[in-house]
């Protein structure tokens, strides 16, 4: 249970004696003449609002020129909030410079990989090396702190907004200078550099540090450690730039819990959150569900990974919409129930915060046709009809679920994020290649199968789970090697798919045959890789079909069972799927192409009934329906969510349901087309 007295959430000015859902969303009064202020606390107040986020891009209001000063407006609405009975998780307005500052010092402004400034007119419009920025965002962080660091209001800090939303890769001079920094920590000499780099090959060898650049626009093919830890570097760069406010904020006022909010969606890849977990009090989550088919088991597929993120713990849905968004090329609204489906999954996942991008969509600006929790409709509205319902099942229906915890699975997906960034760059054997697809392909097959997984990061504890699917694991430090092959060697289940396990942290290639440090774990070897071209497909001769790639593999071992040959293809008739099982009682299984859905869920089934895990929910659930658990001390929740466009009778469940099903005429329990349910399990 979230202990209300701990840093690990946000700290509640009234103090609750039990842990309650936040709800809320950004809220932005500086757009808004005064009068409005008052309708908004009226109608935050019905639709049981008690969070919301504040100040976000308001630094030019509070800082109009470099010599004054406004904390007025915001002095007022914080105190109208608390009187209200709304917390506010207050931004440190970083993240959007104001005019006077990128007018006298244009020096702060990124620039891209082509050489072009990156000018103001939009937002996020620094570079995150920038010591001038740095310097400016700093006094702003200190200023708010200082004044609001005891407002009986404040429940969080929320450091800038959305970090490396829009300037995660900044090549400019200052970054130059900062990644040269960063590769001495790293490399201690040139001498180390030079071997991580590998630079005799093109004549790219460095004698002097002053030399080294960041990957700008070159001639061919940047080189492919350079291009690394550049990623690893700028991940890096706005992960200081939390710390050095949090810094701040920690020491003036050490008892108010810090978060920032993260982007674990699926178009976001570039910052390594598995590393800036350790950085916050509370990990919260921005989320924007893709309007198609799949899109809430994307959704399920980022919340179990920011709960995974958040180490089990409660975390902080930050954003997402109520409605429609502005950014993608069309923009259609959700159908009526769809927000709170999307809310409720989130909160399956362990989200003890339901809050949405934003309080009153905008009437002016880039985003005024975003959809938020007060419509330009205003309340008389479907859109606020539902929050107000939303806000009422959270505070009502589900409030005895806040603070428990997700009951971990049996079985692990690890989710691993320099993989993601060496195989989404150039000079690959394939261009199609991408690790959030793969994970989410094999996510989907346990949903399909009916069984719970968890998401982890790679750095967590996945040995204590029965089976773990490293997907397109590629970059494969000998440390990580052991604890697979430890794993495994103790009885775990692995499975791994193609491209996995090639390279070292360094990027260079494990030698001997691919794939190096698992090769005698999977007793296989692979001589060459086979990748296959877009559309292209092979069959397996149990029917399957592959696409993306295949590999020529030679089996080692007599262990090492082959499940299927390719039947066709650039690999025809080597294996394509194999197993090998240890006298331990554990496996290790090799999947080497871009496996089909219903062979993929049927291999799954076959892995997991190895690994001796079986589905929790009654057979003819299975698949329709997703099942998430979250626990308490002394009860456990289970999240039922219609994953079809058809009512499911929910038969053969024990428990209480609390909120989201309907009883049929007959007596049956209902859950509509795409609806999600909670029940209390019975105690022993
Ligand atoms: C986020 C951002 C918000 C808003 C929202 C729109 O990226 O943090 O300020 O722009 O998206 O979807």
């Amino acid at each position: 249970m979230t202990d209300a007295g701990s840093r690990d959430w946000p700290r509640w000015p009234d103090r609750p004696a039990r842990p309650r859902f936040g709800y809320g969303a950004d809220y932005n009064p500086e757009q808004w003449p005064r009068r409005v202020w008052e309708e908004d606390l009226r109608l935050m107040r019905r639709a049981g609002v008690n969070i919301v986020t504040l100040g976000v891009f308001s630094w030019s209001r509070l800082r109009p020129d470099p010599h004054t000063w406004d904390f007025g407006w915001l002095d007022e609405i914080m105190d109208r909030l608390h009187e209200n009975g709304v917390a506010v998780d207050l931004a440190t307005a970083t993240a959007s410079p104001p005019a006077w500052l990128t007018t006298a010092h244009p020096e702060i402004l990124p620039v891209t990989r082509t050489g072009e400034t990156v000018w103001p007119g939009a937002r996020q419009h620094w570079r995150p090396t920038s010591p001038v920025f740095r310097r400016h965002a700093l006094e702003v962080t200190t200023a708010l702190a200082e004044r609001y660091g005891r407002h009986p209001a404040l429940a969080a800090w929320h450091v800038s907004n959305e970090l490396g939303c829009h300037n995660v890769h900044d090549y400019s001079e200052d970054a130059a200078t900062a990644f040269r920094a960063w590769l001495r920590e790293r490399y201690t000499t040139l001498d180390g550099l030079n071997h991580a780099w590998a630079t005799d090959f093109w004549s790219q060898r460095y004698t002097d540090w002053g030399q080294v650049l960041p990957p700008r626009l070159a001639a061919s093919h940047v080189n492919p450690t350079q291009q690394l830890d550049f990623a690893r570097f700028s991940s890096d760069a706005l992960r200081d730039h939390l710390r050095a406010e949090s810094a701040i904020l920690r020491r003036l006022t050490p008892e108010i819990p810090i978060t920032t909010n993260f982007m674990v969606m699926g178009h976001v890849s570039e910052m390594n959150y598995a590393d800036w977990a350790h950085e916050v009090d509370f990990v919260s989550n921005d989320h924007y569900v893709r309007p198609e088919p799949g899109g809430a088991d994307e959704l399920s597929f980022c919340a179990n990974l920011t709960g995974g993120l958040a180490r089990g713990r409660p975390w902080y849905l930050m954003e997402h919409s109520t409605s429609a968004v502005n950014w993608r090329s069309v923009n259609p609204p959700k159908n009526p129930g769809e927000m709170a489906r999307d809310s409720l999954l989130h909160v399956a996942h362990g989200a003890d915060a339901v809050c949405f991008f934003q309080w009153r969509q905008s009437a002016a600006g880039a985003e005024k046709y975003h959809s938020a929790m007060v419509p330009h409709t205003g309340a008389q509205s479907r859109v606020f009809r539902e929050v107000t319902e939303l806000g009422r099942v959270l505070a009502e229906d589900l409030a005895e679920v806040a603070g428990s915890r997700r009951l971990p699975a049996r079985a692990a997906i690890v989710f691993d994020w320099e993989s993601r960034w060496a195989v989404s760059r150039d000079s690959l054997p394939s261009s199609l290649l991408d690790v959030h697809r793969e994970a989410l392909d094999w996510y989907t097959a346990f949903l399909d199968a009916g069984v719970r997984v968890d998401v982890l990061p790679t750095d967590a504890d996945w040995e204590t789970y029965d089976l773990v699917v490293a997907p397109l694991l590629h970059v494969l430090p000998e440390a990580t090697a052991r604890r697979l092959t430890g794993y495994v060697e103790g009885g775990g289940h692995l499975v791994t798919t193609y491209f996995s396990g090639i390279v070292d942290e360094n990027d260079h290639v494990h030698l001997g045959g691919y794939p190096g440090p698992l090769r005698d774990l999977l007793g296989l070897r692979i001589e060459e890789f086979a990748p296959l071209p877009e559309g292209v497909s092979v069959g397996l001769d149990d029917g399957s079909s592959g696409t993306v790639w295949s590999d020529r593999i030679t089996v080692t071992s007599a262990e090492t069972e082959v499940l299927a040959r390719y039947a066709d293809g650039p690999s025809a008739g080597g294996a394509a799927l194999t197993r090998r099982a240890l006298p331990g009682g554990g496996g290790a299984a090799y999947v080497s192409t871009r496996l089909d859905e219903a062979h993929r869920v049927a291999l799954l089934g076959r892995l997991l009934a190895e690994a001796g895990i079986d589905g929790e929910l009654p057979e003819e659930l299975r698949g329709r329906v997703e099942l998430t658990v979250r626990a308490d001390d002394g009860a456990e929740y289970r999240f039922l969510t219609n994953r079809t466009d058809e009512p499911v009778e929910l038969r053969g469940l024990l428990g209480t349901p609390l909120t989201g099903v309907t009883t049929s005429a007959e007596g049956s329990r209902v859950l509509a087309p795409r609806g999600i349910t909670a029940w209390r399990l019975p105690t022993a």
